[in-house]
C-alpha cells in the first residue's frame, strides 16, 4: 500500500474543501419530480433537467416496468454482441423521426455519445473548433481524438471565422457547439454558424442535450426553432433530460451513423442500455409529440420566474431558454444563498468552478412544466428573503 499516494489525495481533498469547491450531493429519497424528499422533508426541486416532468410520469414508469418484465433488466452484452434488442432499433427510429434525420445511433449516455462520436470521426490529421463554453463531454471527446483543438469565443461567429481561416491545412474541420448552453442557458447563433461551416466546408456538430423536447414547435430542438433541420452533419442529443429516461444519441445521415456503429468505442465496448430505458425513452418521445401543452406550461413558468427574479434585482444570464442562471459571485456567497433556499424548502445547489469559470458562480434555476403557481411563488419568496449578494 502506498501511504504517500493516499496522503496526497487527502491533502487535495482538504484543499478543495478549503476553497469551497468540495461537493457533497444530497441523496433524494423518492422519484424526481417538481418536488423531492431529502432526509424525510419535502423540497421543491428547481435544479433538475427533468424539464417536462417525464422522468416520473406514470406512463414512462409503466413502460419501463412492462419492458423489464418482458425483456429482463440487464441487456447482458454490447450492442455488437447480443445486447441489441428490437427496442433499441425502435428507439433509434423514433429519435431519427424526432430529429428529422435519416438515421440515429443510440449510446448508453449523452456523455458517451459525445466522446465516442468526436473521437471516432476525427484524428491527428484533423482540427476541431469548439465554443469556449462547450460541455466537458465534448472537450473529453476532443482530447481523445488527438485532433488539433481550437477554441473560439463563446457565441462569437467572428472568432469562429478566424479559427476556420487558420485551418486550411487539416483533412477535416469539425466545428462543435451546444445549441442551448447548459450552464449559461443562452442559444448559439446557429444560422451564422451553419453559414460559416457551409462557406468553409467544415463539418458541423450541434449538441442539443438541453434543447431536445423543449424548443421548436414540435419539441425537436433548436434546429427546428431556427428552421435548420437537415443543415447540420451531426446532431447530438440525450434522453436523460426532457425525454425523462437515460441514454444519448447521434442523429444524421446514414454514413455518419453507420460509421459510428462500426467505430465509436463508447458504442462498441460497453453494455447496451436496458430495454426498460428504451421503452421509457420511446414513451417520453411520444408524450413530447402528443402533448405540446407541456412545453407551453414550461415557458409560462420560465417567464414568470425570470421576471420575478429580475424584479428582485438578480443578475440573470441566458434569456432564451428554460435554464435560468442567477449570478451569485464567489463560492462562499453561492453556498450561503443555496443553504438559505434549502432552509426554505427549495433545493438548488450552487454551481462552482470547474463547472463554470472562477468568479462566475451561479444558481442554475430550472423550472419545470410540472411546477404549480404556488411552487413558483414559494421559490420567489425564498429569494426575496435572501441577504443581498
Ligand atoms: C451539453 C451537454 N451535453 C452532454 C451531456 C451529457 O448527457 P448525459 O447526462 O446524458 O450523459 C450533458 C449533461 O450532462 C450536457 O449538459
Amino acid at each position: 500500500m502506498n501511504i504517500d499516494f493516499h496522503g496526497q489525495l487527502k491533502a487535495e481533498l482538504g484543499e478543495l474543501e478549503g476553497r469551497g469547491l468540495y461537493r457533497s450531493p444530497k441523496a433524494l429519497e423518492g422519484a424526481t419530480g417538481a418536488k423531492a424528499a431529502i432526509d424525510g422533508r419535502e423540497y421543491l426541486l428547481f435544479c433538475s433537467n427533468n424539464y417536462l416532468g417525464l422522468a416520473s410520469d406514470p406512463r414512462v414508469m409503466e413502460a419501463a416496468r412492462n419492458a423489464t418484465v418482458k425483456y429482463g433488466w440487464g441487456s447482458g452484452a454490447s450492442r455488437l454482441i447480443s445486447g441489441s434488442q428490437r427496442l433499441h432499433r425502435q428507439l433509434e427510429q423514433a429519435l431519427a423521426e424526432l430529429k428529422e434525420t435519416p438515421a440515429a445511433a443510440l449510446f448508453p449516455t449523452g456523455y458517451m455519445a459525445n466522446v465516442g462520436a468526436i473521437a471516432a470521426l476525427t484524428s491527428a490529421q484533423d482540427t476541431i473548433i469548439v465554443d469556449r463554453l462547450c460541455h466537458a463531454s465534448i472537450i473529453d471527446g476532443c482530447r481523445m481524438s488527438r485532433a488539433k483543438l481550437q477554441v473560439y469565443e463563446h457565441n462569437e461567429p467572428d472568432s469562429l471565422r478566424r479559427a476556420l481561416n487558420r485551418s486550411g491545412k487539416y483533412r477535416r474541420r469539425l466545428v462543435i457547439t451546444e445549441s442551448v448552453f447548459s450552464m449559461d442557458g443562452d442559444l448559439a447563433p446557429l444560422p451564422d454558424i451553419v453559414n460559416l461551416c457551409r462557406h468553409y466546408e467544415a463539418i458541423l456538430m450541434v449538441d442539443e442535450a438541453h434543447a431536445t423536447g423543449v424548443l421548436g414547435e414540435h419539441g425537436r430542438g433548436a434546429l427546428e426553432l431556427f428552421g435548420l433541420q437537415g443543415e447540420v452533419d451531426i446532431v447530438m442529443g440525450t434522453l436523460s433530460k426532457a425525454i425523462g429516461s437515460i441514454g444519448g444519441f447521434i442523429a444524421g445521415r446514414e454514413p455518419v451513423v453507420e460509421y459510428l456503429r462500426q467505430k465509436a468505442r463508447s458504442y462498441i465496448y460497453t453494455t447496451a442500455l436496458p430495454a426498460a430505458a428504451c421503452a421509457a425513452g420511446l414513451t417520453g418521445i411520444k408524450i413530447i409529440r402528443d402533448e405540446p401543452e407541456r412545453r407551453r406550461k414550461l415557458w409560462e413558468n420560465v417567464t414568470y420566474v425570470k421576471e420575478g427574479l429580475k424584479a428582485l434585482g438578480f443578475e440573470l444570464l441566458g434569456g432564451q431558454s428554460q435554464i435560468i442562471p442567477a449570478l451569485t459571485g464567489d463560492e462562499a456567497a453561492t453556498i450561503r444563498l443555496s443553504e438559505h433556499l434549502f432552509r426554505q424548502g427549495i433545493f438548488i445547489p450552487g454551481i462552482r468552478p470547474p463547472t463554470v469559470p472562477k468568479g462566475r458562480c451561479r444558481l442554475r434555476i430550472t423550472p419545470a412544466s410540472t411546477h404549480t403557481q404556488d411552487d413558483l411563488d414559494t421559490l420567489l419568496d425564498a429569494f426575496r428573503t435572501a441577504t443581498p449578494i
